[in-house]
């Protein structure tokens, strides 16, 4: 073989191993969420209550997901939003509707990723190691329960896979107490 076929040969390889890498990352936290689904699935089975399954699902996503120092439920009571079950160190208590990263989701009613909370007007340092957060809605049809919080220490360590894997768990959740599933 011509060492030019071989330099041509070179960088496609490259490429290809870079794919996959990012690939099989992806499909990791696909993996990662699909379990926890059905985890989260066996936990609930026969058991109603709201608070005692918040609590579960809390501890299953702060033990399961790496790289994260807090996981919790903030729920809403009036135009407020009150600490729930969570994992992690002592948080703040209330958050009025609109205010911090958990006040802002729950006011627009959409999934928030703050790459860096640093960086988002407003946001609420319950924890210092805190660096990135996610923030999920909880829905009963169109009206906003609270939201599920997960912090972590690494910037930019939340991406649209966990929102994604997020969501579906929280749905799960609220479809359990509605009567939706089982
Ligand atoms: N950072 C949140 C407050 C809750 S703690 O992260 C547990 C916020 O800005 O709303």
């Amino acid at each position: 073989m011509s060492s030019k076929a071989i330099k041509k040969r070179v960088p496609v390889k490259k490429k290809a191993t870079r794919k996959s890498a990012l690939a099989k990352k992806v499909s990791a936290k696909g993996q990662l969420y699909a379990g926890l689904v059905m985890q989260l699935r066996g936990l609930l089975t026969g058991e109603y209550d709201f608070i005692a399954n918040c609590a579960n699902f809390s501890a299953l996503v702060y033990h399961a997901l790496p790289d994260v120092n807090w996981a919790g439920f903030y729920l809403l009571h009036d135009e407020e939003l009150v600490l729930g079950p969570f994992q992690g160190r002592p948080a703040c208590v209330r958050i009025p509707l609109g205010k911090g990263v958990c006040g802002f989701a729950a006011k627009q009613c959409e999934t928030v990723i703050v790459p860096n909370v640093h960086e988002f007007p407003g946001h609420i340092a319950c924890d210092t190691a805190s660096n990135s957060e996610i923030v999920i809605p909880l829905f009963d049809g169109a009206r906003v329960l609270g939201v599920f919080d997960v912090d972590s220490p690494t910037l930019m360590r939340f991406d649209d896979r966990d929102a994604e894997g997020l969501n579906e768990l929280v749905t799960v959740l609220v479809a359990h107490e509605e009567g939706l599933e089982d």
